[in-house]
């Protein structure tokens, strides 16, 4: 699916069919990674065991890795050392889609046309399991052996201010406060790169920390780059809630609506959100000019972000 995206995103096939490669190794390489992070279901409590990887392995588009890894192609650094953090960011966003389904949240039944966690355990089993998922995806970098210790540091604190209360976990704290409320534009996107735009620019700073030589205005370029995609991404989402089949999205379409979130087509039409996320992946992509041609995988994902279909 991935592949097929980035080569219609490409005017080049010969370099789009490259990076599509590319992007199926590094599919590959972070299923891997999850698989062997993750306790076995043999191992006591199994039941707990079963729904970790449940939640992790149970499909998923691994955006977030292949966003770590194309940063990586960018800076030329090591994909060894981008799997640890390929690895939690993907543990960190699995925990957060657990607790996001629960019906204390957006209580829904189906993820990526499964049932959600809780409703092929139970709810008191999906909320350890995002438990369980958190730390681990600390220890997978805590325990790289690709990393020395300044840079396990860096990129602990990276994630973890990501996730928290000044990131991904005050968004959907927002999120939820703002149910059936009139946002602002500028409110709405502060909210959307809280919850989801802070683990995005995750991916992007863990890899930049890992960089040999990184000049400011390039790390600004990256940080902007990221900022912008990680709005568009939740814009898009939320565009999907709205237009998305069922079949294609595998949740619940019309979701938002029965909430009454607080969405870019809620608040401004389905065509205001596609505008603005088009002009967000223009905005995002002018940035990586810098970059010249290392940043051609980076801007087939940010395309790919913008144009996916679930
Ligand atoms: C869904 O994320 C939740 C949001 C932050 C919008 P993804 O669309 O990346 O979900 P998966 O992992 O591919 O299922
Ligand atoms: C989820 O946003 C954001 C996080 C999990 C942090 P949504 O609630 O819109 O995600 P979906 O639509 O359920 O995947
Ligand atoms: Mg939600
Ligand atoms: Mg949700
Ligand atoms: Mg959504």
């Amino acid at each position: 699916m991935y592949a097929r995206r980035m080569s219609q995103a490409h005017e080049k096939p010969a370099t789009a069919t490259l990076l599509a490669d590319k992007a199926a190794a590094y599919l590959e390489r972070v299923v891997g990674c999850l698989d062997r992070a993750l306790p076995t279901q043999d191992e006591t409590p199994r039941r707990l065991h079963e729904a970790m990887r449940y939640a992790v392995l149970s499909g998923g588009k691994r955006v977030r890795p292949l966003l770590v890894y194309a940063t990586g192609e960018c800076l030329s650094v090591d994909p060894e050392k981008l799997d640890a953090p390929a690895t939690a960011i993907e543990l960190i966003h699995a925990f957060s889609l657990v607790h996001d389904d629960l019906p204390a949240m957006d209580d829904d039944d189906l993820r990526r046309g499964k049932p959600t966690v809780h409703r092929q355990f139970d709810e008191a089993t999906a909320i350890l399991a995002a438990d369980a998922l958190q730390p681990l995806a600390f220890q997978v970098i805590a325990s790289a052996a690709a990393l020395g210790d300044s840079e396990k540091i860096a990129i602990i604190k990276t994630v973890s201010a990501a996730c928290g209360s000044l990131g991904m976990t005050g968004g959907q704290s927002i999120d939820l406060a703002s149910e059936g409320q009139t946002l602002s534009a500028q409110e709405l996107a502060e909210m959307h790169y809280l919850k989801t735009g802070a683990l995005i620019r995750a991916c992007v700073i863990s890899a930049s920390c890992l960089a040999n030589e990184l000049s400011p205005e390039k790390l600004t370029a990256l940080d902007k780059f990221s900022r912008d995609i990680g709005l568009a991404f939740q814009i898009r989402d939320d565009i999907l809630d709205v237009a998305g089949e069922t079949a294609v999205i595998g949740k619940h379409a019309g979701a938002d609506q029965e909430l009454s979130k607080a969405t870019w087509p809620a608040l401004f039409g389905l065509e205001e959100a596609r505008r603005r996320c088009d002009e967000l992946l223009n905005s995002g992509t002018a940035q990586l000019s810098v970059f010249g041609a290392d940043a051609e995988p980076l801007n087939l994902l940010a395309a790919y972000i913008v144009e996916r279909a679930h």
